[in-house]
């Protein structure tokens, strides 16, 4: 209970100190994780479930139809890594294709949704060994000493990958090569580039509901910080940046205009925003080439037949310099 309560006071600092950051710079922007509370997870669940947004069932699709191909990649007795527990029907898909896999270890900050996820895990698959690690996967942190070193894979679906910046995709990649071991194994879901009229529309439906997951920020800051931002004076916005390969969402500035967090004062002229988020979209050969500089080989690319989407399958190169 103590450590609830200690938990969510830092939570609610970390959250002041980024939020203060962010809009203190000179092109202001807030970190996306912070988009995700409640509210958040169930506006980009209806996401998900958008004729427009056709990652996640394209993804999902994939890993059906080539899930018994990915367990002969994993291989028998595998023990699955997932950074990020949230994918909910993709790990049943794949760990139901598994070779009497050995166990489950989802690793996520959120405990008491990581409690849920291994719950839901042990009661689909009972004879698995379910360990949840509470961790955020974008520091570094160390895996179960009891953990075999043969059959790691790490599993990370949903092009959650394309949220990070090339550094953080670089380390991120490199560390998951760590937990993986020379033996080791992953699956990656990438989102790949393709036409703007087709990307766009997935981060800017018609009938809102991206809009208001983006707005939804502001009124995340209000609730948690005392903060007085005028939600209906921001209008949500995508669009691509070339340079970055990445679909972004920002928060359009409709007038001359002050917010106050936490007793500091943020002005913003018409037409200014407030970047939230930052989706990459890969070809396939540049994910690749990343993936091969953190010690992975591409064993396989599974993709749809309209190339929307692919999800990698990559064996660790067993170098001492990756370990
Ligand atoms: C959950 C990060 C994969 O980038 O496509 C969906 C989040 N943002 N619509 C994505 C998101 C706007 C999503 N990821």
């Amino acid at each position: 209970m103590l450590d609830t309560v200690h938990y969510k006071t830092r939570q609610r600092e970390a959250f002041r100190d980024d939020v203060v950051a962010g809009l203190s710079a000179a092109g202001k922007t807030l970190p996306s994780r912070w988009l995700y509370d409640d509210r958040g997870c169930e506006l980009f669940e209806r996401i998900t479930a958008l004729e427009e947004y056709y990652p996640t069932r394209t993804e999902t699709a994939i890993l059906r139809q080539h899930a018994a191909e990915m367990a002969e990649l994993c291989g028998p007795g595998a023990s699955l890594l997932e950074y990020g527990a949230g994918a909910g029907v993709k790990t049943e898909i794949l760990l139901g294709a598994l070779h009497s896999p050995r166990a489950y270890l989802p690793v996520d900050i959120a405990g008491d949704f990581l409690d849920l996820t291994a719950a839901r895990i042990r009661r689909r698959f009972p004879r698995l060994e379910v360990q949840p690690l509470v961790a955020d996967f974008t520091t570094d942190f160390d895996l179960p000493d009891e953990l075999p070193a043969a059959g790691r894979v790490g599993f990370f679906p949903g092009s959650t990958i394309g949220n990070l910046d090339a550094a953080e995709t670089a380390a991120f990649l490199r560390q998951m090569r760590r937990h993986a071991g020379r033996q080791g194994a992953a699956i990656i879901g990438v989102d790949l580039r393709k036409d703007l009229s087709i990307l766009l529309p997935a981060y800017d439906d018609l009938e809102g509901i991206t809009a208001e997951f983006n707005l939804n920020l502001l009124h995340r800051i209000n609730r948690e910080l005392d903060a007085d931002f005028a939600p209906d004076q921001f209008r949500h916005q995508a669009r691509w940046n070339e340079a970055e390969s990445a679909v972004e969402m920002h928060l359009v500035s409709q007038c001359a205009q002050t917010a106050a967090v936490d007793g500091q004062v943020f002005h913003f002229a018409p037409g200014e925003t407030i970047h939230t988020e930052s989706s990459r979209k890969y070809d396939p050969a540049g994910f690749g080439a990343a993936a091969q500089r953190a010690g992975w080989r591409v064993e396989h690319i599974w993709t749809d037949p309209a190339r929307r989407f692919a999800v990698f399958g990559l064996k660790a190169v067993p170098n001492r310099r990756f370990e």
